[in-house]
């Protein structure tokens, strides 16, 4: 099994199940986890073992479909659907994805034949997630050249999607046409989203990868190595503040002082035009053994110590370049307003 044949995010028609790949075990193991009930997707979410603001919101989306299919004929199906919309949408704050595919999926509730709209609804997130990557993948491509080294932080690939990713689908769409890149992946501390997940699907798809300590992007930078940088993004407020995996906002201000281009790759459900600045978007604060002792043979730092672990960092919009949507290349965030459709975000 690779996961070049395996969508990250799916729906199993005969036991109407949402079906992940389990994205803590990787790179060792790839293995799949089914869910159908609002406290287990909820905690696999929670857990990361489906992670990526897209992939997220396609899984809350399957998720509560399989969930309302099991809500019993006798039960109160509006009452019990908002109990585990409720439970689902709470999982994890900064991604916007969340939220908004579950905003989606309680509109579908509301139709008169309810299991037959959030079916339509679940599946038509699905089959947009990997639309808009591809669509991302394409104008991306027009951003970069043939041979360049290209920098990414996390992992906004296709284990963040359904398929393909996002920072990295012009990668793989450029690929498709005999280009060749040279990708360079941030570890990402302290969960190491880049050296287990990117670095994995580049080496999958046989793309030539190099996995670098966060704390070496600035003498790679200086060595000339990397062309530009592309990462994804958890929330991009209507100033264009974006909020993406923590050390975003480094590999940003790098970029600057190196005069790199810095990329985000945001889908129209990763922008909330009512966060105003990134200053309103709340961030997630996790667990301390995630720096303490994850990956370690034995505990490295001192019993009794504080622990600073922010999920996300904000960069300024003033630092990036340009957002890499499906519906093009925005260089202003003020140009979001343009490419807005109300219909889409419900
Ligand atoms: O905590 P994670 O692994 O969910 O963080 C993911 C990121 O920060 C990604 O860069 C972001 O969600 C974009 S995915 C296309």
């Amino acid at each position: 099994m690779s996961i070049l044949e395996i969508d990250t995010v799916s729906f199993d028609e005969a036991t109407r199940e949402l079906v992940i790949i389990d994205q803590t075990l990787l790179p060792g193991r790839l293995e799949l986890m089914r869910l159908s009930d609002a406290a287990s997707i909820r905690e696999a979410i929670r857990r990361l073992c489906v992670r990526g603001a897209p992939a997220i919101g396609v899984a809350a989306a399957l998720g509560l479909y399989a969930c309302a299919v099991r809500i019993a004929p006798e039960a109160d199906f509006a009452a019990e659907f908002a109990r585990c919309a409720e439970q689902i949408e709470t999982a994890r704050p900064t991604a916007v994805n969340l939220s908004w595919a579950v905003k989606r999926m309680r509109k579908a509730a509301c139709a008169p034949q309810p299991l037959e709209a959030l079916r339509a609804e679940a599946f038509a997130i699905r089959d947009e997630d990997i639309r808009v990557c591809q669509s991302i993948g394409e104008n991306g491509l027009a951003l970069i050249l043939d041979g360049d080294g290209i920098l990414t932080h996390c992992n906004a690939g296709q284990l963040a999607t359904v398929r393909y990713g996002t920072a990295l689908a012009p990668i793989h769409v450029g690929a498709r046409r005999g280009m060749h890149f040279r990708v360079y992946t941030d570890e990402t501390r302290p969960l190491l989203q880049g050296a287990r997940l990117s670095a994995y699907e580049m080496v999958e798809a046989g793309m030539e990868t190099t996995v670098l300590c966060d704390n070496m992007a600035a003498s790679l930078m200086q060595s000339g190595a990397v062309q530009a940088v592309f990462v994804g993004c958890d929330r991009v407020a209507r100033n264009g503040d974006t909020a993406n995996k923590i050390g975003t906002l480094g590999v940003a201000i790098l970029a600057r002082h190196f005069s790199l281009p810095f990329y985000v790759c945001a889908p129209f459900s990763t922008i909330d035009m009512a966060c105003p600045t990134g200053a309103d978007i709340e961030i997630e604060n996790r667990a301390a053994d995630e720096v303490t002792e994850m990956w370690y043979k034995e505990r490295m730092a001192p019993q009794g110590v504080q622990v600073y672990n922010p999920a996300f960092d904000v960069t300024p919009a003033s630092l990036i370049t340009a957002f890499v949507t499906e519906r093009g290349v925005i260089r202003d965030p003020k140009d979001f307003e343009k490419y807005w459709e109300e219909k889409y975000h419900g």
